[in-house]
């Protein structure tokens, strides 16, 4: 695992993007994995920049870690609508290259499956990009007692629903499930890239970097991936 500690999240946000951009520039028909939340918009917003400077995403196959259960593609609080206005919107994926887990699938269990599946048939994911959860979440992989596999509907924390209720008119409207990619689904990535800034996840990065590898803290299984880079302001670092 590589940590890199910066000073703000606008270096964390430059030095994130820089990575995705060179994972393209080696490979134009990367797989990426993405992430939504505040974390990430900084980087999004120096992709599209890299874009309008000539980074071709034509080629790109995008898959999201997550979405809520419940809500509609066009939501605005969906995680569909984040994303294409964070960031499809602004650069050229393909509309038909661009994959999140369906919110309304009418089966839940089928739409896991179809998910974990579409990635396989994709050759899995060269470069995923994650958040963290002030609880050490990952995608929406919660504390747990077992390390859940694959794509998976998951119950969020109260913790969690506190945190995204920032997001919502008001904390009744934060949807209480969720479908996410699995811890495997994530393990499996070729290579991952961790973003965090502030005081707030300080705790999350100290038990993920140092602490045991243990479901209670789902980021802690990181430190057994082969190509795990983590990129922390100094706020984030501030127990390591
Ligand atoms: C988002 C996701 C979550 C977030 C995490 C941090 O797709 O999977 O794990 O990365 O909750 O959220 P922010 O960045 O809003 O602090």
């Amino acid at each position: 695992m590589r940590v890199y500690i910066v000073d703000d999240y606008e270096q964390m946000s430059v030095k994130a993007a820089l990575i995705v951009a060179g994972q393209i520039t080696m490979k134009a028909d990367s797989i990426l994995g993405l992430c939504t939340g505040s974390t990430p918009i900084g980087m999004y917003k120096e992709l599209v920049k890299l874009h309008q400077q000539g980074l071709d995403f034509s080629h790109v196959i995008t898959f999201n870690l997550d979405e809520y259960w419940g809500l509609s593609p066009d939501n605005v609080q969906s995680y569909h609508y984040f994303m294409h206005e964070n960031f499809f919107k602004h650069v050229n994926v393909k509309p038909e290259n661009i994959h999140i887990p369906n919110g309304l699938a009418e089966n839940v269990d089928d739409e896991c499956i179809r998910y974990e599946e579409a990635i396989k048939q994709a050759n899995g994911l060269d470069l995923q990009v994650l958040g963290i959860g002030r609880n050490g979440h990952i995608g929406f992989n919660e504390p747990s007692t077992v390390f859940i596999a694959e794509t998976h509907l998951v119950e969020l924390d109260a913790d969690t629903i506190n945190d995204n209720a920032r997001f919502f008119p008001s904390r009744e409207e934060v949807p209480t499930r969720a479908i996410t990619m699995g811890i495997k689904t994530i393990m499996q990535a070729k290579k991952i890239l961790l973003l965090a800034n502030g005081e707030g996840k300080a705790h999350a990065i100290k038990e993920a970097v140092t602490g045991e590898i243990n479901p209670g803290v789902p980021a802690s299984i990181l430190q057994l991936h082969p190509d795990c880079t983590f990129i922390i302001d100094k706020a984030a670092a501030k127990y390591l």
